[in-house]
């Protein structure tokens, strides 16, 4: 029997959901963190991604204004921790001293990134879409890191806490 479900439920059924933190630049030039599943590979040459965030919080509008992201995926020991990164707003707070979620980056690098992760991207805003209560940013991939021995944090129970596979 066919059982119509909301978009949130839908959300459930598809956990385990993709988890990163995406890092952005403040006004002041340091670092804000953000707890995001909504992001995806969309073209491969040339190498972009995208991410949908809120148009609440402040990781869209620094973005829009500095034009550079990264997203991380973390390893397991800092997954609570960039959980807490989706708790509260980086107008706020200092999120990445305050869970201690340590940042690293290249003199050369445009924006900082999570030390250690299993995947760093390194982003250049290509084009954003407003799309009513989110807006989508696509990014135009500048470097990537990977470490296949750190292993994957995913948002289990829709986005209710992290977990490993495996
Ligand atoms: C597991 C998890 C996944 C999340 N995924 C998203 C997402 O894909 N897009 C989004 O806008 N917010 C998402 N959030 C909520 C944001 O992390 C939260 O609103 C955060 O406070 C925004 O921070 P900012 O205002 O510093 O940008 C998620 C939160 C958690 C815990």
């Amino acid at each position: 029997m066919k059982k119509e479900i909301t978009i949130g439920q839908a959300q459930k059924l598809t956990s385990p959901n993709p988890f990163c933190i995406v890092s952005s630049l403040k006004e002041d030039g340091s670092t804000n963190v953000m707890a995001l599943s909504w992001w995806t590979y969309v073209s491969n040459h040339p190498a972009l991604v995208a991410i949908a965030t809120s148009n609440k919080g402040m990781t869209g509008k620094n973005i829009l204004e500095r034009e550079y992201f990264a997203i991380s995926l973390v390893g397991e020991e800092l997954g609570e921790a960039a959980f807490k990164c989706g708790t509260c707003h980086g107008t706020d707070c200092d999120k990445a001293a305050e869970f201690g979620i340590p940042l690293t980056k290249a003199e050369d690098e445009p924006v900082a990134y999570v030390d250690g992760a299993r995947l760093n991207i390194i982003c250049r805003l290509k084009q954003a879409v407003n799309l009513e209560d989110h807006s989508l940013y696509i990014g135009e991939v500048l470097k990537i890191y990977g470490d296949e021995d750190v292993a994957a944090v995913y948002a289990m129970n829709g986005y209710s806490t992290p977990g490993v596979i495996g």
